[in-house]
């Protein structure tokens, strides 16, 4: 599963994981000649006498040491340098999708959900392939070159150690999958409690005025329990896989020495080859358990791939292609259906609005906000039409449809930034003397001229440092810099002043 995932990404840097393979081996070789050296050394040089290898030995050692230096720097660089453009790619490709996704889609997920997909789960895939899969692969290899020489050495006494790997590939089979379970569970609660805290940090004012501190604080210790629990589960799990390596070990080195030193008394070995395989189980055990640590950490990072799929397979509606030609200006309602999962908002509707000012009045919850946002055709309509001078807005291009149309919502949705960069967006070709114009009809040039940042001023999160009626200012201003044929105000004259209300109605 991850290998396909990761296909796509791996691709582009293909060389770079070559070289992370190669600098790893590179570094790895000495870890592999230094046995042979003190076999040489023991067996050559202090029992054979043959002093002149000592100088050849010390060479070799310095040689092995300076090149190992190199390629470790090399290899660390790069396996970081890799995590780090995953983590890019794979977030910039969600956030691309969730953008992309449709407004029904989008209600349907939970944003603090989403933020600790983007954030947390694809960091902890980014590191699958640099820092689990590679290390595996490299472990993997550093068990089979000393299982060659054993094999080298001595045949008979390698098959009699290594038997027992039979029983570490099943348990690590069995606890990988244990954990795999558990940990999807976690990342699950870590989702909900993502959005528990975006959802309440969000309403920090409501939650001091109405003294609701114990109250939100149990609720979390609820969550974080939950959460407590699970991963305790998991971590009980991946606890007992490595302690059980250590009875594999032991299990591997009573077998050498009940063998290998019967071997040493049979003098069917010498003792150089003895104390070299003594090594040798030890450079074979501990990338044993580096794997199993490791199949650990790949087990229990694989549920993050699922979450990531979730949003990667967000369907995208397949969307209409004409542009919109606006002439008269009329948009037609023609017996329309529309609700909300089960919940009907317009049943068999029908209405005109012709070119000028058009108002809709009704009850709370009778359905006006939501005629609005299917003009902009934020959700799709379950029966009728509604068509913009005879054009059916489900055949036109999105962009096409948006582009002539602005909208002041009856929440202001501003975002924590200056109040130029707030309003711009309504026009991101907009020059300064536009803005300067647009601010000077809705009357925010004195508030603006009244701060020391001018328009640098921060509005804060969600508009929180501006009062109601300067944060719906600003949406308009934001609105009318559109210069859009058609502008649908939802409730603006709210919180505004009188004046500018009169402005309004000028238009
Ligand atoms: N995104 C949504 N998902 C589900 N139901 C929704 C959604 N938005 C609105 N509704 C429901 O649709 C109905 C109409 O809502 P709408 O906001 O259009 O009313 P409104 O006429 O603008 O009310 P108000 O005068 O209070 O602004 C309400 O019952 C509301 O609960
Ligand atoms: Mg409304």
């Amino acid at each position: 599963m991850s290998v396909s995932f990761f296909n796509k990404y791996l691709k582009k840097h293909k060389v770079t994981v070559l070289f992370i393979i190669l600098t790893a081996i590179f570094s790895f070789t000495f870890e592999f000649i230094n046995p042979l050296i003190f076999r040489i050394i023991i067996d050559n040089i202090f029992i054979g006498k043959e002093f002149y290898l000592l100088n050849y030995i010390i060479l070799i050692i310095i040689s092995f040491f300076i090149v190992s230096s190199i390629t470790g720097y090399f290899n660390t660089y790069l396996t970081n340098k890799l995590e780090y453009n995953l983590y890019k790619e794979m977030s910039v490709e969600l956030f691309d999708k969730i953008l992309n996704s449709s407004v029904k889609n989008h209600e349907s997920n939970n944003v603090g959900d989403l933020m600790a997909r983007i954030m947390g789960n694809v960091q902890l895939a980014s590191k699958i392939v640099p820092q689990i899969l590679l290390h595996m692969f490299m472990n993997l290899l550093l068990i089979f070159i000393p299982l060659a020489i054993m094999f080298y050495f001595n045949f008979y006494l390698t098959v009699v150690i290594v038997s027992p790997c039979i029983l570490f590939l099943f348990l690590n089979v069995y606890m990988g999958k244990k954990i795999e379970i558990y940990e999807s569970k976690v990342l699950k609660i870590n989702g909900v409690l993502s959005s528990f805290l975006k959802e309440f940090l969000s309403v920090f004012l409501m939650l001091k005025v109405f003294n609701l501190k114990d109250w939100v604080n149990k609720k979390f210790e609820g969550k974080n329990k939950e959460y407590y629990n699970m991963s305790l589960k998991s971590g009980k799990v991946m606890a007992s896989n490595y302690s059980l390596n250590f009875i594999f070990f032991a299990l591997v080195i009573t077998l050498f020495i009940i063998f290998g030193g019967r071997m040493v008394i049979d003098d069917s070995v010498t003792i150089g080859t003895f104390t070299a395989f003594l090594t040798y189980i030890n450079m074979f055990f501990s990338p044993m358990a580096q794997i199993s640590l490791l199949w650990s950490e790949y087990k229990s990072s694989l549920p993050v791939i699922d979450r990531i799929n979730e949003i990667k397979e967000i369907k995208i509606e397949n969307l209409g292609d004409k542009k919109l030609n606006i002439t008269n200006g009329e948009i037609f309602f023609n017996n329309v259906d529309f609700s909300h999962e089960n919940n009907k908002i317009l049943e068999n509707f029908t209405v005109q609005f012709s070119r000028g000012l058009n108002y809709i009045v009704g009850d709370n919850g009778t359905g006006k906000s939501t005629i609005m946002q299917l003009i902009c055709g934020l959700y799709n309509v379950n029966e009728g039409e509604i068509t913009i001078d005879k054009q059916n807005i489900d055949s036109l291009d999105p962009e096409s449809l948006l582009n002539n149309i602005a909208i002041v919502f009856s929440y202001p949705y501003l975002f924590k930034g200056s109040i130029y960069e707030n309003i711009l967006v309504g026009n991101l070709e907009a020059s300064k003397e536009e803005i300067d114009e647009v601010c000077r009809l809705v009357e925010l040039d004195e508030f603006i001229s009244s701060k020391e940042e001018g328009y640098d001023y921060d509005v804060g999160e969600a508009g929180q440092f501006l009062s109601s009626g300067e944060g719906q200012k600003v949406a308009l201003a934001r609105a009318i810099i559109k210069n859009s044929p058609i502008l649908l105000l939802d409730e603006v004259t709210k919180s505004i002043d009188e004046e500018t209300r009169n402005i309004l109605s000028v238009r």
